[in-house]
């Protein structure tokens, strides 16, 4: 039941914060250790010389972002592949593969297809999904929940941010984060209330840079590029506006001609090492006449920026970063009075093919 919202996106996105929170207390007890993943699950990625995120969307970019938990925290070197590639030109693979799949229906087909073949070849397997006892998680060897609560708008939110916290959370297992993760969360779930709070911003944002826009591009670098590529889908997909998601130091290479007289170009900045850079890449679009949106982190801001984010562990700052996106999007559609829990063409659960 969608109570006081007008559309499901709006409530599945404010309830993001008790995901965080549900997540926190599930994985974590009292004296911050973890309960409830197997120590089969840890051992099993700790004997892996490798391991292969496998899924499609909106669950695809997630691994994107979990990449970086898995190779900083467990020192395994990680792939992220999109099940539709991976079934029909599976890579080559390493000695002692692991599997993990990521999916909110655990239902979708490329990603079951894979899962097929994986299981033939005996490599073994895990699945994070929002709903359990599902094909791919009945399948896998292993699987653990996502707890999101039910997903119903086509365009995918919470199940995105909770995939990124179980896979820190599941890297943090496994290796060793050197944070204090479950009071890390805490505080990046209390920040996420704050942005939430300021939803008009983002309406303001949506309006004045999107109202009769035809195109437009996410950029960033590192964690920012992984988001921006989500922030992305999430705008084209429901809004129908052209959007490409794009890391900034690729855009001189090519796609910067597109950018005209007022093409809007949302910046993601939130990660230090890259920040100067990014800067840099903002002026150089602003120069051939982008309107520049800046959504920055609170120690790398300057004046003029869009929208600043709370400073929470950076690593964690891509959970902050696409709630603007997430209310990017559903304020550039409702400005265009579009269905924004059924956009055209699209299905929740994608089960072909
Ligand atoms: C986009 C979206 C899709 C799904 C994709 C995978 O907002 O929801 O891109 O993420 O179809 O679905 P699941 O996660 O159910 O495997």
């Amino acid at each position: 039941d969608k109570g006081v919202y007008p559309y499901y996106m709006l409530k599945e996105i404010d309830e993001q914060v008790i995901v965080a929170h549900t997540l926190s207390q599930y994985y974590f007890d009292d004296n911050a250790q973890i309960q409830n993943i197997d120590d089969d699950i840890i051992s099993a990625i700790k004997a892996a010389d490798r391991l292969y995120i496998v899924a499609a969307g909106t669950s695809y970019h997630a691994g994107l972002v979990g990449k970086r938990y898995f190779e900083q925290w467990t020192g395994i070197p990680t792939e992220v592949h999109i099940s539709s590639e991976f079934a029909y030109d599976q890579p080559l693979l390493s000695q002692r593969p692991f599997f993990i799949f990521l999916s909110q229906s655990g239902e979708t087909a490329d990603s079951r297809e894979v899962l097929d073949n994986v299981v033939k070849q005996g490599y073994p397997s895990l699945t994070l999904a929002n709903v359990m006892n599902s094909t791919l998680t009945r399948e896998a060897n292993f699987a653990l929940p996502l707890l999101a609560g039910p997903e119903i708008a086509v365009a995918s939110t919470k199940a995105y941010t909770a995939q990124i916290i179980v896979e820190a959370i599941l890297a943090h297992a496994v290796g060793d984060s050197q944070i204090d993760l479950k009071n890390e969360l805490a505080k990046t779930a209390v920040e996420m209330q704050v942005i939430i709070d300021q939803k008009d911003e983002f309406k303001t944002i949506a309006e004045q840079a999107l109202r009769g826009q035809k195109s437009a591009f996410y950029i960033g670098r590192g964690l920012d590029a992984a988001v921006a590529v989500e922030a992305a889908l999430k705008l084209k997909e429901i809004s129908y506006i052209q959007t490409e998601g794009f890391a900034a130091g690729e855009l001189k290479h090519g796609t910067i001609s597109l950018i005209e007289e007022g093409t809007p170009v949302f910046a993601l900045l939130t990660q230090s090492k890259t920040a100067g850079l990014v800067r840099g890449e903002i002026a150089q679009v602003a120069a051939r006449g982008a309107n520049t949106i800046i959504i920055s982190g609170k120690a790398l801001a300057k004046k003029g920026d869009a929208y600043i984010l709370p400073d929470v562990n950076e690593l964690l700052m891509p959970l902050l970063t696409v709630i603007p996106a997430q209310l990017i999007a559903y304020y550039a559609t409702l400005d265009r009075n579009l269905d924004v829990d059924r956009p055209r063409n699209l299905a929740k659960s994608v089960t072909v093919q």
